[in-house]
């Protein structure tokens, strides 16, 4: 059965994307079966993975309001990940799913139909802590906190934690936190070496992924030809970090099955 993590933080633009993206691709080149679940109205994720957004008709949008079937929804893109694309449609849903009975649970019954096929299904969210991020954390055994090595980014990570032990209480008991995910990572500053430090100190609960990603722009690069990262012509320094991850993560689910 698939492991679902989602990757979250309020905060906009801190890499959840480009993480879900590459971590999927990467899961993937090491054998996985994987699922990449856009669950952000700004579609970034069915962007980068090779689609134009608006030109879908089907989305999960229908599947979490409409009861369509996610197999009806689902794509199988180049890069050996199936994904769950979104459009714009999906700011909709955040109204009306304000009037559906159990609306904190729609994505649970979706992933439900679909979790015996995927080795890890990876659920990209929107930067707030509404409705559709509350699904992405009530569906999830895992999140992955990406946290970009600026100092107000990781402001925002209290908020968060605070939301997922509530969550943890009220819809998920079974929620943990994988782990910090330092992104856009650049050595040569003293910043950003001084906010590793103090995520060691300040969340001591938490685990702390060892690698970071560093800074590049052929991440923006990347995602405006709709390729993951691992096809640049240069190899990235930043891109290694998925790798690693991704090993990490079938390490974990190898040892919690066995
Ligand atoms: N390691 C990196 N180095 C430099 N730029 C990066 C890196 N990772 C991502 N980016 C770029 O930073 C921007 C924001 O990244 P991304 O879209 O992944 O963040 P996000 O958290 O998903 O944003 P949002 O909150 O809006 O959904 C994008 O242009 C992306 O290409
Ligand atoms: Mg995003």
């Amino acid at each position: 059965m698939g492991d679902v993590y989602v990757l979250a933080n309020q905060k906009g633009g801190v890499g959840k994307t480009t993480s879900t993206f590459n971590l999927g691709v990467a899961l993937a080149e090491i054998g996985q079966e994987v699922l990449l679940i856009d669950l952000d109205p700004q579609a970034g994720l069915t962007y980068c993975a090779g689609y134009e957004p608006d030109e879908l008709e089907e989305t999960i949008f229908k599947c979490l309001l409409r009861d369509i079937s996610p197999w009806d929804v689902i794509i199988t893109t180049k890069y050996g990940v199936d994904l769950l694309p979104a459009n714009i449609d999906l700011a909709v849903a955040e109204m009306q799913l304000l009037n559906v009975p159990a609306r904190e649970r729609r994505l649970t019954r979706v992933i439900n139909h679909v979790r015996e096929q995927y080795d890890f299904i990876i659920v990209d969210s929107q930067p707030s802590l509404g409705v559709l991020t509350i699904n992405a954390l009530a569906a999830a055994n895992k999140v992955i906190i990406p946290v970009s090595c600026e100092y107000l980014s990781i402001r925002g990570t209290q908020a968060l934690l605070k939301l997922i032990a509530k969550i943890r209480g009220q819809l998920n008991s079974g929620l943990e936190v994988a782990g910090l995910l330092p992104t856009m990572f650049d050595a040569r500053t003293v910043h950003a070496r001084e906010v590793i430090r103090i995520l060691k100190t300040q969340f001591r609960d938490i685990h702390l992924y060892p690698y970071q990603v560093n800074r590049s722009i052929r991440f923006a690069e990347s995602a405006a030809e709709q390729k993951p990262i691992f096809e640049a012509k240069l190899q990235v320094p930043g891109a290694l970090a998925y790798r690693e991850l991704a090993r990490d993560l079938v390490k974990e689910k190898l040892r919690c099955s066995g």
